[in-house]
């Protein structure tokens, strides 16, 4: 095999600039969270994180990783506001709340409320005084569960555990969350924004938990597509 057409780069070579460019182009698509937190005022605050995704599922747990900001080395108020009230929401960023959820990332002062700023629409929670986003179909309710500084200090990890998943009957049947509904959307590299695409189907070769989907389970719903996919032949 010919490795002439990969290009190395190597630790040596790997300033924070260059590694992030690399490493949130080549993690792609991941999911974005839209977290809601509050202060200490009860302000109510609203940033995405696609450093994101689920870390253990007994009890259910996510991880989000949140940098110090560029330049200034400031602490960003969602960390802030975590590490103070040990409580967050992840509201789940789709097509229909990707313009707010963007533009909810914009360095507002720490005593400006973005759900305010915005107009953003918001629910009580059950669990914990930061409220969940009522244009989100998916909300969970975590508890900080761990908190892990890595590296060279710019990133820390909040691990939360999902005390609460709140589901919208539009893409939650009672039994599992249908994805195509939810029309989720990712994060690629740079400005990039992704949705589903065309989805493929195999069915699961170990059995899951609840069997599901399962290769040994051919009549499971999970097994059908919610709309055409492509041929798994
Ligand atoms: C789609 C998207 C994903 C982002 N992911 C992250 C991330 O994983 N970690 C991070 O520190 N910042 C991330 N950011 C930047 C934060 O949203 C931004 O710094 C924001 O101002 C933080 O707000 P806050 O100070 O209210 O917490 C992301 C921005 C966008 C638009």
């Amino acid at each position: 095999m010919n490795d002439d057409r990969y290009t190395c780069v190597d630790r040596d070579a790997l300033d924070t600039e260059t590694a992030y460019r690399l490493i949130v182009g080549c993690v792609v698509p991941r999911p974005v969270a839209w977290i809601t937190t509050v202060d200490e005022q009860g302000r109510v605050n609203a940033a995405p994180f696609s450093s994101f995704n689920y870390v253990a599922t007994s009890p259910p747990m996510l991880a989000v990783n949140i940098a110090r900001r560029p330049g200034s080395g400031g602490v960003k108020d969602t960390a802030r506001n975590i590490e103070r009230s040990g409580e967050f929401v992840v509201n789940v960023a789709t097509e229909h709340n990707m313009e707010l959820m963007h533009r909810s990332a914009a360095e507002f002062p720490p005593e400006v409320s973005e759900i305010e700023a915005l107009g953003i629409p918001v629910l009580a929670s059950r669990h914990v005084r930061a409220p969940r986003i009522a244009l989100s179909p998916v909300q969970m309710e975590c508890r900080l569960d761990q908190v892990v500084r890595l590296g060279r200090g710019i990133n820390t990890l909040y691990i939360g555990e999902v005390v609460a998943f709140h589901l919208d009957r539009e893409v939650y049947d009672g039994h599992r969350v249908d994805s195509v509904a939810l029309r989720p959307i990712a994060r690629l590299g740079g400005p990039l924004y992704a949705g589903l695409g065309e989805i493929f189907h195999r069915p699961m070769l170990q059995k899951p938990p609840g069997g599901e989907g399962w290769a040994g389970d051919p009549a499971s719903p999970a097994t059908k597509p919610t709309k055409p996919m492509k041929d798994p032949s």
